[in-house]
C-alpha cells in the first residue's frame, strides 16, 4: 500500500517561500520515485502575517500542525519586526509546544563545496551536532529587577533538568550507533566555569555510556570545540551539547561546511511532530531576486524523510545535491552559483528523474 504523509508547510519569510518551493519540488519528484506519496498543508506564520493582523501562532495552527506528520519551514524574521518577537513567537514557540527536544544539525563537507578551513577536504569534516533544544537559557526563565534604573538587574537563568539532558544524551548515544562511522560521542560543555549545569551534563553522559559500551566517548569544553573545529574537524563524529553552546557551534560548523546556503538542520521530537528547515535567515535583501541557494533547504527535506522513516528516498535526495554540488554550481553563496533558485530545484530533480 502506497503510503501517504501530510506535511505541514511553513514558507514564512523573506527567502523561504522560494527556497521551500525547490523542496517541494524535490520532495515531489522524489516520492514519484518511492512507494510514498505526500500532500502539503501551507500555513502563513512570519512577520508579514504579524504585521498585517498582530497574530504569531494561533490555537487553530498549533490544532492543525499536530495532526501533520512533519513541518516544513522556509524562514522567519522581517526586517520591520523587532528582534525576538517572531523568533520566541514562531519558531521557539513551535520547539517547545512540539517539544522537540533535539536540534540536529549535520555538517558535511561535500565535494566540489569549498571551505575556508586550510587543507581541509571532505575527509575531514563529516560530523553531526546534537543541541539539547527545550532548556538551558532558552526557557525564557529569570527577569530584571529595577530596571531602568542605575541599580538594574537583569537574569537569564540555564535551566538543565535531569530529565531533559538524559533524553538527549541518550539520543546522541542511539543517533551515534546508528550512524555507524567512527563511533565516537563528544559532549561539548564547560566544567571548569558552569559548575552545576555540566556537572549534571558529564554526570549524565556518564551513566548513559555505560549503556554503549560501542561506543568512544570524549569531553571538551566549548571554547576548545571552537578550536578544535577549526583545526581539527576530522576528530569529531557526533557531538552533543546544551541549546546556547549548540547554537553557537552549530554556525561555527555550518561555516566549515560552505556556508549558510548547504546548512540544514532539524528540530526533532523522536515521538512527536518534528520541525525541519534551513539554517539561514530569511534573507531580506535577496528577496525575490531568485539568487538564494535552496540546496539547504532541500537537504532539510532529505532530513525529514530520514527522520520519518524513508531512509532510501532521503540518500536519493543526497544523491542528487552531491552531483549538483559537484558537476553545476560554481560556489553555493547567494548569486554566485551561476544559477537561479528555481534553476538549481530543477537540477536536484532532474538527477532524482534520472536515477535508478
Ligand atoms: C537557530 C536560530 C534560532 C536559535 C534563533 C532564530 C531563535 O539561531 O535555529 O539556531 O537561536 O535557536
Ligand atoms: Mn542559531
Amino acid at each position: 500500500m502506497t503510503k501517504k504523509y501530510n506535511i505541514a508547510v511553513i514558507p514564512g519569510d523573506g527567502t523561504g517561500p522560494e527556497v521551500v518551493a525547490e523542496g517541494i519540488k524535490v520532495l515531489d519528484a522524489v516520492s514519484m520515485k518511492s512507494n510514498f506519496r505526500l500532500s502539503y498543508q501551507n500555513f502563513n506564520l512570519g512577520g508579514e502575517h504579524y504585521k498585517n493582523t498582530g497574530e504569531l501562532v494561533n490555537d487553530t495552527v498549533f490544532e492543525s500542525l499536530s495532526r501533520s506528520d512533519a513541518i516544513y519551514l522556509g524562514a522567519i524574521g522581517h526586517p520591520d519586526v523587532k528582534p525576538g518577537i517572531l523568533e520566541k513567537g514562531i519558531l521557539l514557540k513551535l520547539r517547545f509546544h512540539f517539544d522537540q527536544y533535539i536540534n540536529l544539525r549535520p555538517v558535511k563537507l561535500y565535494e566540489g563545496v569549498e571551505t575556508p578551513l586550510k587543507n581541509k577536504g571532505p575527509e575531514h569534516i563529516d560530523f553531526v551536532v546534537i543541541r539539547e533544544n527545550t532548556e538551558g537559557l532558552y526557557t525564557g526563565a529569570g527577569g530584571f529587577l529595577k530596571k531602568g534604573t542605575p541599580d538594574e538587574v537583569a537574569i537569564q537563568e540555564s535551566i538543565n533538568t535531569r530529565k531533559g539532558v538524559e533524553r538527549c544524551i541518550r539520543y546522541a548515544f542511539e543517533y551515534c550507533r546508528k550512524r555507524n562511522k567512527r563511533k565516537k560521542l563528544t559532549l561539548c560543555g564547560k566544567t571548569n566555569v558552569l559548575t552545576y549545569a555540566f556537572d549534571l551534563w558529564e554526570r549524565t553522559f556518564m551513566d548513559v555510556a555505560k549503556e554503549y559500551p560501542d561506543i568512544k566517548t570524549d569531553y571538551a569544553n566549548v571554547d576548545a570545540i571552537c578550536m578544535w573545529m577549526v583545526k581539527n574537524p576530522e576528530w569529531f563524529d557526533v557531538i552533543v551539547t546544551d541549546n546556547m553552546f549548540g547554537d553557537i557551534i552549530s554556525d561555527l560548523a555550518a561555516m566549515i561546511q560552505g556556508g549558510m546556503g548547504i546548512a540544514a538542520g532539524a528540530n526533532i521530537n523522536p515521538s512527536g511532530v518534528s520541525m525541519f528547515e534551513p539554517i539561514g535567515g530569511s534573507a531580506p535583501k535577496y528577496t525575490g531576486k531568485h539568487v538564494i541557494n535552496p540546496i539547504a533547504t532541500i537537504l532539510a527535506a532529505q532530513i525529514m524523510l530520514e527522520t520519518i522513516g524513508e531512509q532510501k528516498a532521503a540518500a536519493k535526495i543526497e544523491d542528487a545535491v552531491k552531483k549538483v554540488l559537484r558537476d553545476d554550481l560554481k560556489d553555493v553563496a547567494a548569486g554566485k552559483m551561476g544559477y537561479t533558485t528555481q534553476e538549481v530545484g530543477d537540477l536536484v530533480k532532474k538527477y532524482i528523474v534520472n536515477s535508478e
